[in-house]
Protein backbone atom coordinates (compact mmCIF):
# COMPACT_ATOMS: atom_id res chain seq x y z
CA UNK A 1 0.00 0.00 0.00
CA UNK A 2 0.87 3.60 -0.71
CA UNK A 3 2.56 5.86 2.21
CA UNK A 4 0.21 7.64 3.46
CA UNK A 5 0.80 11.55 3.69
CA UNK A 6 0.44 13.48 6.74
CA UNK A 7 0.52 16.44 5.15
CA UNK A 8 -2.14 15.85 2.63
CA UNK A 9 -6.12 17.04 2.83
CA UNK A 10 -8.71 14.56 4.75
CA UNK A 11 -12.29 14.60 4.91
CA UNK A 12 -14.83 13.31 7.94
CA UNK A 13 -17.89 13.27 6.80
CA UNK A 14 -18.72 16.89 5.44
CA UNK A 15 -15.75 18.55 7.43
CA UNK A 16 -12.40 19.21 5.70
CA UNK A 17 -9.01 18.63 7.64
CA UNK A 18 -5.82 20.89 5.94
CA UNK A 19 -3.76 17.48 7.37
CA UNK A 20 -4.13 14.61 9.53
CA UNK A 21 -2.16 16.00 12.33
CA UNK A 22 -4.59 16.65 15.77
CA UNK A 23 -4.01 18.01 19.55
CA UNK A 24 -4.70 15.33 21.67
CA UNK A 25 -7.57 16.71 24.26
CA UNK A 26 -5.27 17.68 27.01
CA UNK A 27 -6.83 18.87 30.40
CA UNK A 28 -5.67 22.09 31.79
CA UNK A 29 -7.31 22.71 35.91
CA UNK A 30 -7.21 26.36 35.06
CA UNK A 31 -10.84 27.32 35.46
CA UNK A 32 -10.90 29.46 38.47
CA UNK A 33 -13.74 31.64 37.73
CA UNK A 34 -17.45 30.96 35.73
CA UNK A 35 -15.50 27.08 34.78
CA UNK A 36 -14.13 28.64 31.85
CA UNK A 37 -10.83 28.04 31.67
CA UNK A 38 -8.01 30.87 31.76
CA UNK A 39 -6.97 33.27 28.55
CA UNK A 40 -3.75 31.75 28.00
CA UNK A 41 -5.37 27.93 28.02
CA UNK A 42 -7.87 28.90 25.31
CA UNK A 43 -5.17 31.03 23.40
CA UNK A 44 -2.76 27.88 23.65
CA UNK A 45 -5.58 26.01 21.59
CA UNK A 46 -5.47 28.60 18.97
CA UNK A 47 -1.89 29.19 18.47
CA UNK A 48 -1.07 24.98 17.83
CA UNK A 49 -4.20 25.58 15.17
CA UNK A 50 -2.05 28.73 13.78
CA UNK A 51 0.99 26.52 14.07
CA UNK A 52 -0.37 23.83 11.54
CA UNK A 53 -2.42 21.31 13.26
CA UNK A 54 -5.64 20.00 11.54
CA UNK A 55 -7.20 19.58 14.26
CA UNK A 56 -7.88 20.66 17.75
CA UNK A 57 -9.21 18.96 20.71
CA UNK A 58 -10.58 20.83 23.70
CA UNK A 59 -9.63 19.65 27.52
CA UNK A 60 -12.32 17.17 29.25
CA UNK A 61 -15.53 19.95 29.18
CA UNK A 62 -17.65 18.22 32.27
CA UNK A 63 -21.07 17.62 31.61
CA UNK A 64 -22.96 18.52 34.84
CA UNK A 65 -22.85 20.46 38.16
CA UNK A 66 -23.06 17.15 39.82
CA UNK A 67 -20.73 14.59 40.19
CA UNK A 68 -18.69 14.73 36.80
CA UNK A 69 -16.27 16.08 37.96
CA UNK A 70 -12.98 14.82 38.54
CA UNK A 71 -10.21 17.47 39.39
CA UNK A 72 -10.18 20.87 40.59
CA UNK A 73 -10.53 24.09 37.90
CA UNK A 74 -12.52 21.94 35.34
CA UNK A 75 -14.70 23.77 32.58
CA UNK A 76 -18.22 23.68 31.37
CA UNK A 77 -20.13 24.63 28.48
CA UNK A 78 -23.63 24.92 29.64
CA UNK A 79 -24.25 28.81 30.94
CA UNK A 80 -24.26 31.72 28.53
CA UNK A 81 -21.11 33.17 29.93
CA UNK A 82 -19.03 29.42 29.24
CA UNK A 83 -20.66 29.79 25.34
CA UNK A 84 -19.82 33.45 24.87
CA UNK A 85 -16.00 32.91 26.06
CA UNK A 86 -15.03 29.60 23.97
CA UNK A 87 -16.64 31.65 20.58
CA UNK A 88 -13.92 33.82 19.70
CA UNK A 89 -11.75 30.87 20.42
CA UNK A 90 -13.38 28.57 18.18
CA UNK A 91 -13.30 31.58 15.83
CA UNK A 92 -9.89 31.89 15.39
CA UNK A 93 -9.22 28.00 15.02
CA UNK A 94 -11.73 28.44 12.42
CA UNK A 95 -9.80 31.21 10.80
CA UNK A 96 -6.86 29.48 10.95
CA UNK A 97 -8.09 26.54 8.82
CA UNK A 98 -8.38 24.08 11.48
CA UNK A 99 -11.44 21.86 13.08
CA UNK A 100 -12.18 22.13 16.16
CA UNK A 101 -13.74 19.50 18.38
CA UNK A 102 -14.99 19.66 21.84
CA UNK A 103 -14.55 16.61 24.08
CA UNK A 104 -16.96 15.97 27.24
CA UNK A 105 -16.41 13.71 30.02
CA UNK A 106 -17.91 12.17 33.44
CA UNK A 107 -15.23 11.47 35.68
CA UNK A 108 -16.66 8.62 37.20
CA UNK A 109 -15.24 6.40 39.97
CA UNK A 110 -11.61 8.51 39.84
CA UNK A 111 -13.41 11.74 40.85
CA UNK A 112 -12.24 13.18 43.91
CA UNK A 113 -14.80 13.95 46.17
CA UNK A 114 -13.42 17.37 47.95
CA UNK A 115 -13.77 19.29 44.85
CA UNK A 116 -16.81 17.24 43.12
CA UNK A 117 -19.97 19.65 43.73
CA UNK A 118 -22.12 16.72 45.04
CA UNK A 119 -19.51 15.51 47.43
CA UNK A 120 -20.57 12.58 45.94
CA UNK A 121 -18.86 9.82 43.02
CA UNK A 122 -21.06 7.40 40.90
CA UNK A 123 -19.71 4.75 38.77
CA UNK A 124 -21.76 1.28 37.59
CA UNK A 125 -20.68 -0.52 40.35
CA UNK A 126 -19.48 0.36 44.01
CA UNK A 127 -15.77 -0.62 43.24
CA UNK A 128 -12.97 1.85 43.79
CA UNK A 129 -10.07 1.82 42.06
CA UNK A 130 -7.58 -0.27 43.32
CA UNK A 131 -4.38 1.84 43.94
CA UNK A 132 -4.42 5.79 45.79
CA UNK A 133 -5.30 9.05 44.35
CA UNK A 134 -1.79 9.98 43.27
CA UNK A 135 -2.99 13.58 43.93
CA UNK A 136 -4.59 13.65 47.25
CA UNK A 137 -2.26 10.68 48.32
CA UNK A 138 -5.76 9.11 49.67
CA UNK A 139 -7.16 5.90 48.74
CA UNK A 140 -10.74 6.68 45.84
CA UNK A 141 -13.88 6.38 48.27
CA UNK A 142 -16.04 3.37 47.00
CA UNK A 143 -18.34 5.01 44.36
CA UNK A 144 -22.11 4.80 44.39
CA UNK A 145 -23.50 2.28 41.95
CA UNK A 146 -25.87 4.54 39.82
CA UNK A 147 -29.39 4.07 39.91
CA UNK A 148 -31.47 4.98 36.95
CA UNK A 149 -32.11 8.56 38.02
CA UNK A 150 -28.33 9.07 37.85
CA UNK A 151 -28.08 7.68 34.48
CA UNK A 152 -30.95 9.78 33.14
CA UNK A 153 -28.93 12.86 34.61
CA UNK A 154 -25.47 11.50 33.17
CA UNK A 155 -27.62 10.99 29.77
CA UNK A 156 -29.09 14.73 29.79
CA UNK A 157 -25.40 16.50 30.62
CA UNK A 158 -23.92 15.09 27.71
CA UNK A 159 -27.03 16.44 25.48
CA UNK A 160 -26.60 19.45 27.22
CA UNK A 161 -23.45 20.56 27.15
CA UNK A 162 -22.96 19.21 23.47
CA UNK A 163 -25.94 21.77 22.95
CA UNK A 164 -23.22 24.44 24.33
CA UNK A 165 -20.59 23.35 22.08
CA UNK A 166 -23.00 23.77 18.92
CA UNK A 167 -23.77 27.30 19.98
CA UNK A 168 -20.02 28.46 20.67
CA UNK A 169 -19.90 27.04 17.10
CA UNK A 170 -17.71 23.68 17.21
CA UNK A 171 -17.27 21.41 14.38
CA UNK A 172 -18.14 18.71 16.52
CA UNK A 173 -17.90 17.46 20.33
CA UNK A 174 -16.15 13.89 21.39
CA UNK A 175 -17.52 11.75 24.22
CA UNK A 176 -14.61 10.53 26.09
CA UNK A 177 -15.23 6.53 26.27
CA UNK A 178 -11.48 5.99 27.51
CA UNK A 179 -9.55 6.13 30.57
CA UNK A 180 -10.73 4.42 33.53
CA UNK A 181 -13.62 7.46 33.62
CA UNK A 182 -17.82 6.61 33.55
CA UNK A 183 -18.82 5.35 29.77
CA UNK A 184 -14.77 3.40 30.11
CA UNK A 185 -15.55 1.98 33.45
CA UNK A 186 -19.11 0.82 31.83
CA UNK A 187 -17.64 -0.85 28.93
CA UNK A 188 -15.28 -2.70 30.90
CA UNK A 189 -15.55 -5.53 33.13
CA UNK A 190 -13.27 -4.71 35.57
CA UNK A 191 -15.06 -2.12 37.02
CA UNK A 192 -18.66 -2.82 35.83
CA UNK A 193 -20.12 -5.59 37.73
CA UNK A 194 -23.64 -4.76 37.40
CA UNK A 195 -26.35 -7.36 36.87
CA UNK A 196 -29.11 -5.23 35.52
CA UNK A 197 -29.23 -4.39 31.73
CA UNK A 198 -26.34 -2.11 32.05
CA UNK A 199 -23.97 -5.05 32.93
CA UNK A 200 -23.05 -8.74 32.29
CA UNK A 201 -22.75 -8.79 28.31
CA UNK A 202 -20.62 -6.75 26.10
CA UNK A 203 -23.96 -5.57 24.86
CA UNK A 204 -24.92 -4.55 28.07
CA UNK A 205 -21.90 -3.15 29.32
CA UNK A 206 -22.31 -0.44 25.98
CA UNK A 207 -25.62 0.08 26.81
CA UNK A 208 -24.86 3.63 28.33
CA UNK A 209 -22.30 4.43 25.90
CA UNK A 210 -24.85 4.11 23.53
CA UNK A 211 -27.34 6.22 25.14
CA UNK A 212 -25.27 8.73 25.50
CA UNK A 213 -24.26 8.75 21.60
CA UNK A 214 -28.11 9.10 20.73
CA UNK A 215 -28.82 11.53 23.10
CA UNK A 216 -25.76 13.66 21.65
CA UNK A 217 -26.65 12.86 18.11
CA UNK A 218 -29.94 14.19 18.16
CA UNK A 219 -29.16 17.70 19.27
CA UNK A 220 -26.12 17.54 16.83
CA UNK A 221 -26.94 19.42 13.36
CA UNK A 222 -26.26 17.24 10.28
CA UNK A 223 -23.04 19.36 9.52
CA UNK A 224 -21.45 18.89 12.95
CA UNK A 225 -19.57 15.99 13.55
CA UNK A 226 -19.56 13.38 16.33
CA UNK A 227 -16.65 11.35 17.30
CA UNK A 228 -16.02 8.68 20.05
CA UNK A 229 -12.83 7.93 22.33
CA UNK A 230 -11.90 4.53 23.57
CA UNK A 231 -8.79 2.75 24.99
CA UNK A 232 -7.77 -0.54 26.82
CA UNK A 233 -5.65 1.68 29.75
CA UNK A 234 -7.14 3.71 32.63
CA UNK A 235 -5.95 6.56 34.84
CA UNK A 236 -6.04 4.49 37.97
CA UNK A 237 -4.68 0.67 37.62
CA UNK A 238 -2.96 1.52 34.93
CA UNK A 239 -0.89 -1.48 34.40
CA UNK A 240 -4.77 -3.47 34.49
CA UNK A 241 -5.61 -4.81 30.99
CA UNK A 242 -9.83 -3.48 30.89
CA UNK A 243 -10.78 -5.82 28.18
CA UNK A 244 -10.22 -8.56 26.79
CA UNK A 245 -9.09 -9.09 23.24
CA UNK A 246 -12.79 -10.24 22.07
CA UNK A 247 -14.65 -8.21 24.02
CA UNK A 248 -12.52 -5.11 22.71
CA UNK A 249 -13.32 -6.57 19.26
CA UNK A 250 -16.67 -6.87 19.97
CA UNK A 251 -17.20 -3.52 21.50
CA UNK A 252 -15.80 -1.81 18.64
CA UNK A 253 -18.36 -3.59 15.87
CA UNK A 254 -21.35 -1.83 18.63
CA UNK A 255 -19.45 1.20 18.23
CA UNK A 256 -19.67 0.85 14.55
CA UNK A 257 -22.87 0.48 14.39
CA UNK A 258 -24.09 4.14 16.20
CA UNK A 259 -23.95 7.78 14.40
CA UNK A 260 -20.44 8.29 15.38
CA UNK A 261 -18.43 10.08 12.70
CA UNK A 262 -14.72 9.21 14.04
CA UNK A 263 -12.82 6.81 16.01
CA UNK A 264 -10.41 7.99 18.49
CA UNK A 265 -8.14 5.18 20.06
CA UNK A 266 -5.76 6.27 22.93
CA UNK A 267 -2.94 4.12 24.05
CA UNK A 268 0.13 4.00 25.64
CA UNK A 269 2.37 3.56 22.93
CA UNK A 270 0.68 3.42 19.53
CA UNK A 271 3.70 0.90 18.33
CA UNK A 272 2.26 -1.83 21.13
CA UNK A 273 1.26 -5.25 20.31
CA UNK A 274 -2.77 -5.03 21.49
CA UNK A 275 -3.53 -7.88 23.69
CA UNK A 276 -0.75 -9.61 23.01
CA UNK A 277 -0.84 -10.24 19.40
CA UNK A 278 1.29 -9.14 16.44
CA UNK A 279 -1.03 -6.49 15.70
CA UNK A 280 -1.08 -2.92 17.37
CA UNK A 281 -4.40 -1.39 18.61
CA UNK A 282 -4.94 0.59 15.44
CA UNK A 283 -4.94 -2.47 12.94
CA UNK A 284 -6.53 -4.98 15.64
CA UNK A 285 -9.33 -1.94 16.00
CA UNK A 286 -9.54 -1.56 12.03
CA UNK A 287 -10.83 -5.18 11.89
CA UNK A 288 -13.94 -3.79 13.38
CA UNK A 289 -14.91 -0.16 11.95
CA UNK A 290 -14.16 1.04 8.55
CA UNK A 291 -15.20 5.02 10.06
CA UNK A 292 -12.45 7.19 10.19
CA UNK A 293 -9.76 6.10 13.16
CA UNK A 294 -7.82 8.51 14.86
CA UNK A 295 -4.67 7.35 17.35
CA UNK A 296 -2.31 8.55 20.02
CA UNK A 297 0.26 7.46 22.25
CA UNK A 298 4.02 7.88 21.63
CA UNK A 299 3.93 9.84 18.44
CA UNK A 300 6.96 12.47 18.80
CA UNK A 301 8.64 12.76 15.49
CA UNK A 302 8.18 12.43 11.90
CA UNK A 303 8.77 8.60 11.98
CA UNK A 304 6.16 7.92 14.73
CA UNK A 305 3.94 10.02 12.98
CA UNK A 306 4.42 8.15 9.72
CA UNK A 307 4.44 5.46 11.22
CA UNK A 308 1.25 5.61 13.03
CA UNK A 309 -0.86 6.87 10.06
CA UNK A 310 -0.23 3.82 8.02
CA UNK A 311 -2.70 1.87 10.60
CA UNK A 312 -4.92 5.01 10.99
CA UNK A 313 -6.37 8.18 9.45
CA UNK A 314 -4.97 11.09 11.92
CA UNK A 315 -2.81 10.94 14.45
CA UNK A 316 -3.07 12.95 17.60
CA UNK A 317 -0.34 14.26 19.74
CA UNK A 318 -0.81 15.32 23.51
CA UNK A 319 2.80 15.72 25.05
CA UNK A 320 4.61 17.04 21.92
CA UNK A 321 2.21 19.58 21.13
CA UNK A 322 1.96 20.27 24.67
CA UNK A 323 5.42 21.11 24.84
CA UNK A 324 6.53 22.45 21.39
CA UNK A 325 4.68 25.30 19.45
CA UNK A 326 6.61 24.52 16.54
CA UNK A 327 5.88 21.15 16.23
CA UNK A 328 4.14 20.38 13.18
CA UNK A 329 6.93 22.55 11.73
CA UNK A 330 9.79 20.28 13.07
CA UNK A 331 8.15 17.29 11.70
CA UNK A 332 7.38 18.91 8.60
CA UNK A 333 11.18 19.49 8.46
CA UNK A 334 11.90 15.74 10.04
CA UNK A 335 14.08 18.06 12.34
CA UNK A 336 15.27 15.50 15.36
CA UNK A 337 12.66 15.11 18.45
CA UNK A 338 13.27 13.28 21.79
CA UNK A 339 9.66 11.63 23.49
CA UNK A 340 8.33 14.08 25.82
CA UNK A 341 8.21 12.93 29.66
CA UNK A 342 4.24 12.75 31.96
CA UNK A 343 7.00 14.64 34.34
CA UNK A 344 7.73 17.58 32.27
CA UNK A 345 4.16 17.45 30.74
CA UNK A 346 3.16 18.40 34.44
CA UNK A 347 3.43 22.29 33.39
CA UNK A 348 -0.28 22.01 31.54
CA UNK A 349 -1.99 21.95 35.20
CA UNK A 350 0.63 25.41 35.98
CA UNK A 351 -0.06 28.61 35.42
CA UNK A 352 3.65 29.16 34.09
CA UNK A 353 2.98 30.08 30.34
CA UNK A 354 3.51 27.31 27.57
CA UNK A 355 5.45 27.44 24.74
C1 LIG B 1 -1.60 17.28 30.56
C2 LIG B 1 -2.42 16.19 29.93
C3 LIG B 1 -3.80 16.25 30.05
C4 LIG B 1 -4.60 15.26 29.43
N1 LIG B 1 -5.97 15.37 29.47
C5 LIG B 1 -6.74 14.54 28.72
C6 LIG B 1 -8.12 14.78 28.57
O1 LIG B 1 -8.68 15.76 29.07
N2 LIG B 1 -8.83 13.91 27.79
C7 LIG B 1 -8.25 12.83 27.18
O2 LIG B 1 -8.94 12.07 26.50
N3 LIG B 1 -6.93 12.59 27.32
C8 LIG B 1 -6.17 13.43 28.04
N4 LIG B 1 -4.80 13.24 28.09
C9 LIG B 1 -4.18 12.14 27.33
C10 LIG B 1 -3.73 12.64 25.95
O3 LIG B 1 -4.83 13.02 25.16
C11 LIG B 1 -2.92 11.56 25.22
O4 LIG B 1 -3.75 10.46 25.00
C12 LIG B 1 -1.67 11.14 25.98
O5 LIG B 1 -0.93 12.27 26.41
C13 LIG B 1 -0.76 10.24 25.13
O6 LIG B 1 -0.33 10.92 23.99
P1 LIG B 1 1.20 11.49 23.87
O7 LIG B 1 2.10 10.31 24.03
O8 LIG B 1 1.25 12.13 22.52
O9 LIG B 1 1.36 12.50 24.99
C14 LIG B 1 -3.99 14.20 28.74
C15 LIG B 1 -2.59 14.15 28.67
C16 LIG B 1 -1.81 15.13 29.23
C17 LIG B 1 -0.32 15.07 29.08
Amino acid sequence: MAEKDLFSGFWIKNVHLKNHIGVAPMTRTSAVKDSVPRQDVLDFLVHRAQNGVGLVFTEAVLTDYESAQGYPRQSRMVTQRQIEAWKPVVRAIKDAGSTAIMQMFHCGRVAWPEINPAGRIIAPSPVAPKQENPLTGQPFPVPDEMNRFDIDHVIRGFAETAKGAVQAGFDGVEVHGAHGYLINSFLSPYSNKRTDHYGGSTENRFRLARQIIRAVHEVMPEDRLLTFRISNWGVVDMKVSLFEKDQWLETIGLLDKEPVDAVSVSTLNFSYPAFETDQNMAQLTRQKTGKPLMICGGIYDRKTADQALQDADIVLSGKSLLLNANWVDDIANNRPLEPRTPQEANVAYTDEPLP
